[in-house]
């Protein structure tokens, strides 16, 4: 007897649904292995941003399914970070948290007491990571952003790789698990590695379909250094079209209004978004979209699935060197000096 569904497709669509792609996508929950041996899941959640919904949206993340948690001291949101982690009621080691240490604490007698700050505001013993937010020092003290009268950047005395080593001094305390960087140049990571006894476990950068550092992402693949991308929906968020830094690049059209990532979503049943957000993971990293909306979060978390090789080189047609992060003139530092993207930034005064 034929069932109803089956009578209503014709010979051609049956074979065109039995090999379909969608027919035998499945969602994973990919991870990968650190330089330290630990592992890190492929999809995690941002936290910059809405300090008010954190606490709520990290507890509703965790229940769902994530994994992975990023977070920052100077995001002032680890206290509603920590309270969504107890709030989930998911056990502490089945949770990867990343946090990271701000440019006014680089003073290598601040670096363990700010760690202990973060620990004590996120409710947990240990982070699972502790990164170098930029390579540039702030003036020691409490000021995040300390400014001289005519409203610059002041700078603090302290070499990075003497942060570095003071983080290094802390993984011996077992409060962080594991130490990486952030927004370093190729440069910069380079000297890391000659001048310390540690090799990076993770580089946190921009990386999305406008701005993919391929062959940067090759080079840290090749050291062992895993990649976590940020802001990996690319200008999707406002910040980026309401700040100086990025000026006219974040108007842009959305990365994720690109009609090519909307084809292939439509060949697995897929959105654009989980079109970019796949990519990323079928590259070897991780992807932390931040969002404070259940369907979206919901949304995210359905985004590790596998990418056809044809689709994965049609999104590399993309890569527009478009990077929206890029505090340079703020900062009064040249960050990724050896990296793609900086046009817009590379007249302005600099360090
Ligand atoms: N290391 C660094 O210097 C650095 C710099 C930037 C960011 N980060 C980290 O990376 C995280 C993500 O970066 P980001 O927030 O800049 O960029 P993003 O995650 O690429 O984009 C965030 C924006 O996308 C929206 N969004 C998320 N999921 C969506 C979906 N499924 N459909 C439609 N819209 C969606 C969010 O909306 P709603 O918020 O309205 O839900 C938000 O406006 C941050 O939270 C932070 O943890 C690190």
């Amino acid at each position: 007897m034929t069932t109803p569904v089956a009578s209503r497709l014709t010979r051609a669509s049956l074979r065109t649904a039995l090999l379909s792609p969608r027919r035998t996508l499945t969602t994973r929950t990919t991870s990968y292995t650190l330089n330290t041996g630990a592992k890190i899941p492929a999809l995690g959640m941002g936290t910059f941003q809405d300090p008010d919904s954190q606490e709520s949206t990290v507890a509703l993340g965790l229940k769902k399914g994530i994994r992975l948690i990023d977070t920052a001291r100077v995001y002032n949101v680890e206290r509603q970070v920590g309270l969504g982690i107890k709030k989930s009621g998911i056990p502490r080691e089945d949770i990867f948290l990343g946090t990271k240490l701000w440019c006014n604490n680089y003073h290598p007698d601040d670096v363990e007491g700010a760690v202990d700050e973060s620990l004590a505001d996120l409710g947990t013993g240990y982070v699972d990571l502790l990164l170098m937010h930029y390579p540039c020092t702030f003036k020691r003290g409490e000021e995040r952003f300390p400014r001289d009268e005519e409203g610059r950047m002041v700078h603090g005395e302290t070499d990075f790789v003497d942060t570095w080593r003071a983080m290094e001094r802390v993984v011996g305390t077992g409060k962080v698990r594991a130490i990486g960087v952030s927004n370093f140049s190729k440069g910069e990571v380079e000297r890391l590695i000659r001048e310390s006894g540690t090799v990076p476990a993770v580089h946190q950068m921009e990386v999305h379909p406008y701005l993919q550092q391929k062959g940067f992402s090759e080079w840290l693949k090749e050291k062992g250094i895993h990649v976590i991308q940020f802001s990996p929906l690319g200008n999707m968020n406002d910040f980026y079209r309401q700040t100086g830094w990025s000026k006219k690049i974040a108007h842009m059209m959305r990365v994720i209004d690109q009609p090519i990532l909307k084809e292939i979503g439509e060949k697995y049943g897929k959105s654009p978004v989980q079109v970019v957000l796949a990519w990323g993971i079928n590259s070897g990293r991780s992807v932390i979209p931040k969002s404070v909306i259940e369907w979206q979060i919901e949304e995210n978390l359905a985004a590790d699935f596998e990418l056809q090789p044809e689709d994965m080189a049609r999104i590399a047609t993309l890569d527009a060197k478009a990077r929206f992060n890029d505090p340079s003139l703020d900062y009064e530092w040249r960050l990724y000096s050896d990296l793609e993207g900086i046009d817009g930034t590379v007249r302005g005064r600099t360090h």
